[in-house]
């Protein structure tokens, strides 16, 4: 038997998680200002110590397998690419939400984690190939984080997927957010964007978390990042990597293609990227002894 979260007891579980450090909150800045470069990225790295010292431990990974080792956080830094770095910080500090395991969900361990890493790739390769405006490392962070609401609400839908998906297939749900509102009173993206005020985060993440599955609800200026983060989840979806019971059980809005120009052999090729990158994040990550494999 489910009960509904009330507005205090999900601030409640927003105050059980961690914040994010200052130097991820200040590359997720950094990521949305147009006029940025890695100079700034290299500055906010290194007053964090931590943070340095996880950066030159990944690119001298045995995964990234280069022959001489590198020393120097800006090469690091470069070697690596700004949007890895970002990833780093947030998934260090956030670790304990991305590792969760989503029961509520029926999902397993290291789900959450593969999900959105994989969307945060396709994300940033759909930015990139349709020529939006938006800046493709923007894009792959807001594809990383995108579904994070799913981590606080996840314990209270225990014991509900099978209900849920019999009542999408006889369509007294319409989709797993309609389940989720029914059911507990609040649905994933809301509870990430709630999450994402209490973080601070920048408002284009923001914006990209609360509508990643209703884009056209997002404000204009920021409708394209939005779309491709709508975009990215769903190839993430097609390619065999959701989070559970609730995978492809959301809906696809029709006019993406509004937004985002990409023919059917880019939309493949992006699906391509997203498998080979895909293996190479996660072997960094692993051989770097992190916590979200
Ligand atoms: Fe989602
Ligand atoms: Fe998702």
């Amino acid at each position: 038997m489910t009960e509904k979260i009330s507005h205090e007891e999900i601030q409640k579980v927003i105050k059980s998680v961690p914040l994010l450090s200052p130097s991820a909150n200040q590359l997720l800045q950094a990521t949305t200002d147009p006029d940025h470069d890695q100079g700034d990225i290299v500055q906010i790295v290194k007053l964090d110590a931590t943070l340095t010292a996880r950066v030159l431990k990944i690119v001298n990974s045995a995964a990234i397998g280069l022959i001489n080792e590198i020393t120097s956080l800006e090469r690091a830094i470069s070697y690596l690419g700004e949007r890895l770095v970002v990833g780093i910080a947030v998934g260090d500090c956030a670790a304990q939400l991305f590792d969760k395991e989503l029961k509520g969900y029926e999902g397993e361990h290291g789900d959450l984690w593969r999900h959105d890493l994989r969307t945060a790739i396709a994300s940033r390769e759909i930015a990139t190939l349709s020529n939006l405006k938006i800046n493709p490392d923007l894009a792959f962070t807001a594809g990383l984080l995108h579904d994070i609401g799913k981590s606080l609400i996840s314990d209270y839908l225990q014991g509900t997927a099978s209900e849920v998906l019999s009542k999408i297939e006889n369509e007294e749900y319409g989709d797993y957010l309609t389940a989720e509102e029914e059911l507990i009173g609040i649905d994933h993206p809301r509870a990430g964007y709630e999450l994402a005020l209490a973080w601070k985060l920048p408002e284009a993440i923001t914006e990209a978390i609360r509508f990643h599955h209703t884009p056209a609800e997002a404000r204009e200026d920021l409708r394209e990042l939005v779309y491709a983060v709508h975009l990215g989840d769903n190839i993430a979806m097609l390619g065999g990597c959701g989070t559970g019971a609730d995978s492809m059980h959301y809906k696809l809005d029709p006019n993406y293609s509004q937004y985002i120009e990409l023919k059917s052999e880019e939309l493949a090729r992006v699906m391509l990227t997203v498998d080979v990158e895909f293996n190479k994040l996660e072997r960094s990550f692993s051989a770097a002894g992190d916590s979200n494999q």
